[in-house]
């Protein structure tokens, strides 16, 4: 469609169909026009409307949301209104969970009764724990999450009643309270170690290094720098608006399922290599290049399209994402606890020649969030296998406050998108026993 065919003035897009010579005004609302509109464009009554063909959903919205502000060609990241570095800086994960959740900041007394909400909700029932020690000893720590969670509508099944506010809002302070136990159970299970209970005594970052770590002593003390490292990870990671596992998450939910079911859908979608398993395929792909010497190899590689640059590109950040430069500032923290990742040296080498070379400023390819995460979760002990772990565990806070807007808002359907059918017609069945003679 020609740009000359956007009306400024009164707000519609008016489409000549040239197939039919008729046109139509479609009312713009928001920068956007309703796909149900576009149906009205018809070559006959009784054909099918025009409609979009859209993979990826690369220039669709599917739903209004007050929770999270992305400007991608800025590089900004608001949740709730509040800029993302602000968030990182001065505030906690469980006062941003409740930002997500309740739309804004927690008077003292909310966040003391929110915070003990939470700390209160961290036991599983002890068949949790049964079924997991069941798991395979290699079993990958995200099918373990991904099943365990899905497992857990059948110690809620109250949960599927998502018509009852006061239900929606345990399973909420469930699920976020839940998280990291399951999480750090997955990984004793690969070590081959018992799990360890929550101590409600400790923070939320704190607790779960606590279960991932503790040994034989009285109480885990993590070293204070790491806690906050891992609490400015986890608000880095809470919420991304409609990125692929919340689409999940959203998608899921509106059949009108439970929680914990529509969660592990977010899980499934949040494993894969391109969304959520990107650190670690980051920390494998720079295991790979080994030397700086082999960086111009591997940077031939990714422009001759045999390779990707794991860690770069963002469908929507087209300038920076302003949650890698945070995390840069992370890294360095950590380090200075545990001493410098020796993959760093690749990393900032290839992040120079990547961030100069044409192929990738021609495409805007920048460093995302994941580029220099996965170096700090190693520096902190973690195997690759736990990264998305990582991501999954603060997530979840963004994953409920968009279901919990997706089951109040009026104007959600169960998604079902279009298709474009491109397979046979009206053949006519023959029996195996006919076709194998
Ligand atoms: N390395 C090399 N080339 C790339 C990369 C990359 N990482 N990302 C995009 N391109 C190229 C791509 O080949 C294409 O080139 P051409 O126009 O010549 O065909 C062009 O850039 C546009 O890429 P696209 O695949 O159409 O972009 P997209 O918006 O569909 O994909 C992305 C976004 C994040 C999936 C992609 O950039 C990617 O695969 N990055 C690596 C994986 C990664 O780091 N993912 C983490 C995303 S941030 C965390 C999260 O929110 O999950």
């Amino acid at each position: 469609m020609a740009d000359d065919s956007v009306s400024a003035g009164n707000s519609t897009l008016t489409v000549r169909d040239n197939r039919t010579g008729k046109e139509y005004d479609v009312p713009i609302t928001d920068g956007t026009v309703h796909g149900s509109d576009l149906g009205k464009i018809k070559t006959a009554e009784d054909e099918p409307g025009l409609r979009l063909y859209d993979p990826g959903f690369v220039n669709t919205a599917s739903c209004r949301s007050a929770i999270t502000f992305i400007d991608g060609d800025t590089g900004i990241l608001e949740y709730r209104g509040y800029p993302i570095d602000q968030l990182a800086e001065k505030s906690n994960y469980l006062e941003v969970a409740y930002l997500l959740i309740h739309g804004e900041l927690p008077s003292k007394e909310e966040y003391d009764s929110w915070e003990h909400q939470i700390t209160f909700h961290t036991f599983v029932h002890e068949n949790v724990k049964g079924f997991m020690q069941g798991f395979r000893y290699d079993a990958h720590p995200m099918g373990m999450l991904l099943a365990s969670v899905g497992a857990l509508s059948t110690f809620y099944p109250e949960s599927r009643n998502i018509s009852d506010a006061h239900l929606r809002h345990i399973q909420v302070v469930r699920l976020i309270a839940k998280m990291p136990t399951l999480g750090a159970w997955a990984f004793r299970h690969a070590q081959g170690k018992p799990y360890i209970y929550p101590d409600n005594d400790l923070g939320y970052a704190a607790n779960f290094l606590s279960m991932l770590f503790k040994m034989s002593e009285q109480k885990f003390e993590a070293d204070e720098r790491l806690v906050r490292a891992l609490e400015v990870l986890f608000i880095l990671h809470a919420d991304h608006e409609q990125n692929c596992s919340t689409n999940a998450v959203r998608s899921v939910g509106s059949s009108q399922v439970d929680p914990y079911s529509a969660v592990a859908a977010g899980i499934g979608a949040l494993f894969g290599p391109l969304h959520g398993g990107a650190n670690e395929a980051v920390l494998k792909m720079l295991r790979r290049i080994g030397s700086v010497d082999a960086i111009p190899d591997f940077i031939s590689g990714v422009k001759d399209g045999n390779e990707r640059l794991m860690g770069f590109g963002h469908r929507v950040y087209k300038n920076y994402d302003p949650r890698a430069q945070i995390i840069k500032k992370a890294a360095d923290d950590v380090f200075e606890v545990t001493g410098v990742n020796p993959l760093l040296k690749i990393a900032l080498e290839l992040e120079k020649i990547a961030l100069e070379d044409e192929y990738f400023v021609k495409r805007k390819l920048y460093p995302n969030v994941d580029f220099y995460s996965g170096l700090i979760y190693e520096a902190l002990s973690f195997p690759p296998e736990m990264f998305t772990v990582l991501f999954a565990i603060p997530r979840t806070s963004g994953w409920l406050a968009q279901w919990l807007e997706l089951v109040d808002d009026k104007e959600q359907k169960i998604a079902r998108p279009q298709q474009i059918y491109t397979g046979e017609r009206g053949l006519d069945f023959v029996s195996a026993s006919e076709r194998w003679g």
